[in-house]
């Protein structure tokens, strides 16, 4: 048995996509447990860059692929995505996409669109994909799944349903105009003809892997300050980017994981609104958005910059019994003079050691820095942490022992070759 889930650590864009592709050479199969086509996810292989959403990373080395049922689906959004990558010679021959998982329907992308705009409620900054809308029909049990849209009569009669109670919402309360029964019937029950021949059961599939022995590699997407309990609520995404959400978004029992690798950048970004005790709203942070190209995959915003922060790294660590860390993107420090690190945080002259669950305090809280001299090598071609210059090589060990994890991969540069290995994976 041998499973490895890798979590963002940070909130979101730490390149999961980039460190998915490099343990794929591994894994006998990639499931996306979470998330939906909020996610952007780069893979850059030979030179060839491929954005991933919804799409498992697996698929750019053709192994079989998994949507698993704790996704949000946007089938026509799969089926434009799918299409990009079939252009740039992608085979699709080993997706699997779980009968079981919650579609996302136009009436949750018009919602996310509106009630971001609405000035009764708070601005999450999400990615208006619909995301949030589809996960509240999921738990207020009125959403319609992938096996519901395999069966015309029934998909169409839940969303006469579900159609009849959103008009009148969004026109009572948005003033909105209605959306159309059938044009969402046609381009959905089409989306159906093209989706069908990947449709299964995929929770017997993974545990059936699991059970002979196969390496199974579980995606995560966004970022464990973005789970829906233990990131900054309500600045949040709808469904669970930590370990504990494999087990429902795949169909797996906890006991069937072996190794949980955190993705963390070697300073921090995050999109959208809410809390970030680390921003840089300087030069520094403009270098490092400009210099690390800090721009949404999915959306093109510009990526709010900061130091790293040891604090949220080792509560990620804990919340997702990390085995090991990947640290990305350690290259674009380079040529910084110092560098820092967030030890602590200070709140009303208290020192906290935890991320604070009541939003207002951790607002406040200022981070306390530890200083690191910076470094001018060019690592893009380093391969070994031997290689690696003292100055870079003791900023990291203090992000590990800060951590309370090891570091067991350090990424210099996007490409799939420009990464250290400095641990095992799979129980190899
Ligand atoms: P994800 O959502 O976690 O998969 O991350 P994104 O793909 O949204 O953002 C990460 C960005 O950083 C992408 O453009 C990657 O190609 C790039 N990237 C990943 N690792 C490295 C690295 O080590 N160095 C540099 N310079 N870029 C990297
Ligand atoms: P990957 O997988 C970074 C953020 C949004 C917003 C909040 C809620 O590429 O790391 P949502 O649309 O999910 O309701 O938005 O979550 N967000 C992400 N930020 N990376 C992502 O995915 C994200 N997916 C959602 O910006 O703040
Ligand atoms: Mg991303």
């Amino acid at each position: 048995m041998s499973s490895l889930v890798i979590v963002g650590a940070q909130w979101g864009d730490e390149g999961k996509g980039k460190v998915t592709d490099f343990l794929t050479d591994k894994a006998d199969v990639v499931v996306r447990y979470q998330g939906g086509n909020n996610a952007g996810h780069t893979v850059i292989s030979n030179g060839k860059v491929y954005k991933l959403h919804l799409v498992p990373s697996g698929i750019v080395q053709n192994k079989p692929s998994v949507i698993g049922s704790g996704v949000a689906l946007d089938p026509l959004s799969l089926i434009e995505e799918m299409n990009e990558l079939k252009m740039q010679g992608i085979i699709f021959d080993k997706l699997l996409i779980d009968k079981r998982t919650h579609l996302i329907l136009p009436y949750h992308i018009k919602l996310d669109q509106l009630r971001e705009e609405s000035s009764a409620r708070t601005e999450i900054g999400t990615t208006k994909r619909g995301i949030g809308p589809c996960y509240e029909d999921k738990t207020k049990r009125c959403g319609i799944r992938v096996c519901d849209l395999m069966m015309p009569e029934i998909f169409k009669e839940k969303l006469k349903q579900n159609l009849n109670n959103v008009n009148t919402e969004l026109k009572k309360i948005y003033s909105s105009d209605e959306l159309d029964f059938d044009d969402i019937a046609d381009k959905y029950l089409n989306a159906a003809k093209i989706i069908r021949p990947y449709v299964a059961d995929t929770s017997i599939i993974v545990q059936d892997y699991i059970k002979s022995g196969k390496k199974v590699l579980f995606e995560g997407a966004q970022g464990t300050m973005l789970d829906v309990n233990y990131g900054t609520y309500p600045y949040v995404t709808s469904s669970h980017p930590t370990t504990a959400g494999v087990c429902v978004g795949a169909g797996i029992p906890p006991t069937a994981i072996n190794e949980a690798i955190g993705i963390a950048k070697a300073y921090t970004t995050r999109v959208g609104k809410g809390p970030f005790p680390t921003e840089l709203l300087d030069k520094t942070g403009d270098y490092l958005r400009e210099k690390g190209h800090e721009y949404g995959v999915t959306t093109g915003r510009p990526r709010r910059c900061g130091w790293f922060d040891t604090v949220g790294v080792r509560y990620a660590a804990r919340i997702n019994g990390l085995t090991g860390l990947a640290i990305t993107k350690l290259d674009t420090l380079t040529g910084l003079k110092e560098i820092k690190l967030c030890v602590s945080y200070k709140y009303k002259g208290e020192i906290l050691n935890v991320i604070p669950p009541e939003l207002n305090i951790f607002d406040e809280c200022e981070p306390v820095y530890e200083v690191f001299e910076g470094w001018e090598q060019d690592m893009s071609s380093v391969r070994s942490y031997n290689d690696l210059n003292d100055n870079a090589k003791k900023y990291l060990s203090r992000i590990s022992e800060l951590c309370e994890t090891p570091i067991s991969i350090i990424s210099v540069g996007p490409d799939r070759q420009q990464t250290i290995i400095n641990g095992k994976f799979f129980n190899e």
